[in-house]
């Protein structure tokens, strides 16, 4: 299609937080006609505008790759407008006026994905952040809220399903095969909120009754031949609708909620008021095609998109600046529910090492923003692990400093202020100030200053006295040279050595660069746990003992502590090693320490399989590279395998039994099967490093044996790993046979390619490379997409190939998928652009690829933003 967006000729103008500026007309009612077709849908809207109090200006319609065919003014004719870039201004005169504009789009061509688009015949919409304004012309802005009317005709055969956000008011059939469905939606909302969706499609239904006593009927609307896969997403709703009642306080507010499943996504899935859209992946599941991540994922995403209903469209942002406001608190919120689903523990490692993969690299790269960002070019780019993640973090540590019955106080009072309007990140801080009674002055920061901080910790003791000394910084980030201090708080125990006990946790709370803690009481020098929980999203610089992280592993009562303890013997080790800075001796008696940690851990009766199963994960390339100013990828790959491969020979009699144990556990979702199904797949890794012949017959067995996703899943991966020859046939025949059983299925179709991308095989750039030419591959569906080419740049061995094939690879796809979804094609920026931080002979090549992008004519204004910024 002629997108009139995607080419600016200069570049992109950078807006600014500070030059906020409240609208000039608001909205308060629209009525939406849509004749619905694939190629040419006809939309006609009728805005009511009002003039806001003594406002001058125009008004002024946000479009984008739309032309109006025409405006009526009053129900009149009305020439007297024009174009301003891709906005439509009318000089109106008076305080109300009803503006009709008509549009014309094409769905079929809309390859965005944003806006009204087509997704295997049927039609959605995707407005949020702003594609509102490419199905028709109108103040797209979230502090902009209306009550939509929203009719849609279409054939009947094509589309026997019409829905939009609210409840439906009419419908009926035309004489000419066409049926029409009108629906309104009480709630005022802004654009980005609207939703049609138009299609073939059959619904799950199910019912939940509020503790008020309204009945809400629950639809998941997906294609014929799915429906049988939804129950895990319905169950996840009903939890989630009574969870928000429990411990938030928040009841639902319409008579219905439906959810709707498209394959064709750029996203995880959209909060629509009363429609919530869904990337397939995160509501189709059963045994067979979905694993246990993937139940864990739909979970927490389905809480996610239902929890926005308070927190998102009942209280919404008023500027994009403001994003974190609803996804910050919507992360905390799904984090908090997941956690009191299943393993509390586990979920809090697991969104710490999210945290750590994801945001920590943002906060120490060239796109390192605070969680209210003060500017953009394209704000799609700030849907990010910053804004969302980070955001979770910062609210969390507001939980931490007032304790949950405070806090709980502090949003009832949000909810309360705030319902119905387009607020701040500052009123959700007053709020929990006023409504808590906490004083957040200097806690602010965490809004304003980017970076990941890092706090020193030095433990000594003297007399019968333990002194802790503190000291913060926050490290340079682009635009923000020098940083204040922050709040940082740090749950904290000292541990006996001769007991194994600490005497109670206390929570220090660093506000200034420095300060000195002291504990009196100590007749020996005691054992530092501090971040314990993960109480504060820092960096902890702590000189410790080997043998005192051994004692933090073996008897931290802080699940999260124990976890952190192992994984610094390991960062410890793996930094020293990759670092050229571990003579033979401290190497062997390293290695001998986690090894005799892994054996205590693989023994311990008293741990849970799902939590045992955290302890044993090896630290990320990514969180090792972290650590080091410039990382060579090939060394922290081989010093990683090498430590892998220790373990694996080593433990080889306790991974063989611990692969028996877990095999014998027949399949349900109880926890304790779960936990048998993550070890079995870990005991194969470990096993593969160190002795592949054996691991890839035990592989063979479990794949031949599976019968669920997590199983044949984790075998599959394994053996794609194993490069040793003789296993290759194995390796070919269950890739094969993986394929042609779920041929058809595009989300586990999605896996066989992302397993060969991710896969420790030596030959993956090749495997890729002819994976891209392969039918199933189209660079039309981000799925797929991501499938392939996501995993590839999460793979350090292969993205960081030597000779630079693994960046040209990116950069290729970054430039052929541009001009097809820009959107989706920036996300590819970021792991080029971390150039700075790996060593100077790969960084070259690197730089040249964000170069090669940068010189390319006619770039989106999402990659060139993120391309710029990398270069910069
Ligand atoms: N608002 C969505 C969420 O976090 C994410 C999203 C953003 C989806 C933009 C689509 C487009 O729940
Ligand atoms: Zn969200």
């Amino acid at each position: 299609m002629t997108d009139l967006s995607s080419t600016p000729a200069v570049p992109a103008p950078v807006i600014h937080r500070a030059d906020y500026r409240p609208p000039e007309w608001l909205v308060p009612e629209i009525a939406l006609d849509f004749a619905l077709s694939l190629t040419a849908t006809h939309v006609r809207a009728d805005l009511e505008v009002q003039r806001v109090g003594t406002a001058s200006g125009p008004l002024r319609l946000d479009g984008d790759g739309i032309a109006a065919k025409s405006v009526l003014i009053d129900g009149t004719a009305h020439n007297d407008w024009y174009m301003d870039g891709d906005s439509l201004i009318i000089d109106l005169p008076g305080e109300r006026h009803t503006v009709t504009i008509e549009t014309e789009i094409n769905p079929a061509a809309n390859t965005q994905l944003s806006g009204l688009y087509a997704s295997g015949g049927m039609l959605c919409t995707q407005c949020e952040a702003e594609g509102f304004r490419r199905i028709t012309f109108f103040p797209d802005r979230p502090d902009v809220l209306s009550r939509y009317t929203v009719r849609m005709t279409g054939e009947k055969a094509a589309f026997p399903v019409l829905l939009s956000n609210g409840n439906p008011v009419a419908s009926g059939d035309n004489a000419d095969g066409t049926h029409w469905a009108e629906w309104h939606d009480p709630w005022p909302k802004p654009s980005y909120l609207f939703a049609l969706v138009a299609g073939d499609l059959v619904a799950s239904r199910d019912s939940f009754t509020t503790r008020s006593g309204r009945r809400v009927d629950l639809a998941i609307y997906v294609r014929a031949g799915d429906e049988t896969r939804t129950g895990h997403a319905m169950k996840a709703l009903i939890d989630s609708m009574r969870w928000d009642e429990d411990v938030y306080g928040r009841e639902y507010d319409l008579d219905l909620f439906n959810i709707v499943a498209v394959a064709d996504f750029n996203a995880g899935a959209m909060e629509n008021k009363g429609l919530n859209v869904f990337n397939t992946r995160y509501i189709l599941a059963d045994p067979e095609t979905a694993t246990d991540g993937d139940y864990d994922a739909i979970e927490g995403v389905v809480a996610h998109e239902y929890f926005h209903n308070w927190s998102g469209n009942r209280v919404t942002c008023r500027d994009w600046f403001q994003l974190s406001l609803k996804e910050g608190f919507t992360v905390l919120r799904d984090q908090q529910f997941s956690a009191d689903m299943g393993s509390a523990p586990v979920k809090r490692i697991e969104d710490v090492r999210i945290l750590r993969a994801a945001q920590f690299p943002e906060d120490s790269g060239p796109l390192a923003h605070p969680i209210r960002p003060d500017a953009y070019q394209e704000i799609s780019n700030f849907y990010t692990a910053t804004v969302y993640n980070k955001g979770a973090e910062v609210i969390r540590m507001m939980t931490v400093l007032a304790g949950p019955e405070r806090f709980r106080r502090g949003t009832d009072l949000y909810f309360d202020r705030h319902d119905g309007e387009a607020a701040t990140c500052e009123d959700f801080v007053r709020a929990i100030e006023d409504g808590a009674e906490l004083d957040l002055g200097q806690f602010r920061r965490w809004y304003e200053q980017a970076g990941t901080p890092r706090v020193t910790a030095t433990l000594t003791h003297a007399g019968d006295t333990a002194t802790l000394v503190l000291s913060q910084t926050v490290p340079a980030t682009p635009g923000q040279p020098d940083k204040q201090p922050m709040v940082i708080p740090l749950r904290t125990a000292l541990f006996d050595r001769a007991t194994g006990q600490h005497r109670g946790e206390q929570l220090l709370v660093l506000t200034e660069p420095e300060q000195t803690f002291t504990f009196p009481g100590f007749t020996a020098p005691p054992v530092l746990s501090i971040n314990r929980g993960f109480s504060a999203p820092v960096a902890i610089d702590l000189p410790m003992e080997t043998a005192d992280l051994v004692f933090l592993a073996a008897h931290d009562d802080d699940p999260f502590a124990r976890y952190e303890a192992m994984q610094q013997l390991m960062v410890r080790h793996l930094v020293a090693a990759v670092s050229g800075d571990l003579p033979d001796e401290a190497r062997g008696e390293g290695l001998a320490a986690i090894r005799d940690v892994y054996a205590s851990v693989l023994a311990d009766a008293a741990l849970d399989d799902l939590m045992r199963g955290e302890l044993l994960i090896l630290p990320g390339e990514g969180y090792i590279a972290e650590q080091l100013a410039q990382a060579d990828p090939s060394r922290i790959h081989a010093e990683r395998e090498a430590l892998k491969r220790w373990l694996g020979s080593q433990l080889a009699g306790p991974w063989q039994a611990l692969h028996d144990r877990c095999t014998a556990v027949p399949y349900s979702l109880e926890a304790a099967a779960r936990g048998a199904r993550k070890l079995k797949t870990q005991a194969l890794v470990y096993l593969a490093a160190s002795d592949p012949v054996e691991a890839a017959r035990r592989a063979k067995a479990q794949y031949d044996a599976a019968d669920n996703m997590t199983d044949r899943q984790g075998a599959l991966m394994v053996l794609a790993g194993i490069g040793t020859a003789e296993c290759d046939e194995a390796r070919r025949a269950a890739l094969a046979d993986f394929h042609a059983r779920f041929a058809g299925n595009a989300l586990v179709i999605d896996k066989w390619f992302s397993i060969q991308a991710s896969a420790l095989h030596p030959d993956t750039l090749a495997h890729v490379t002819a994976l891209a030419a392969h039918p199933d591959f189209t660079l039309t569906n981000p799925n797929r997409v991501r499938a392939l080419y996501m995993a590839f740049a999460a793979n350090p061995q292969a993205f960081h190939a030597a000779d630079g094939a693994g960046y040209r690879m990116i950069a290729d796809l970054i430039l052929k998928l541009d001009p097809i979804n820009g959107n989706v094609a920036a996300r590819f920026v970021p792991p080029l652009g971390r150039w700075r931080r790996i060593e100077p002979t790969r960084a070259a090549l690197m730089r040249a690829e964000l170069e090669r992008i940068a010189a390319a004519p006619g770039l989106s204004r999402d990659v060139r933003e993120q391309v710029s910024k990398s270069l910069e």
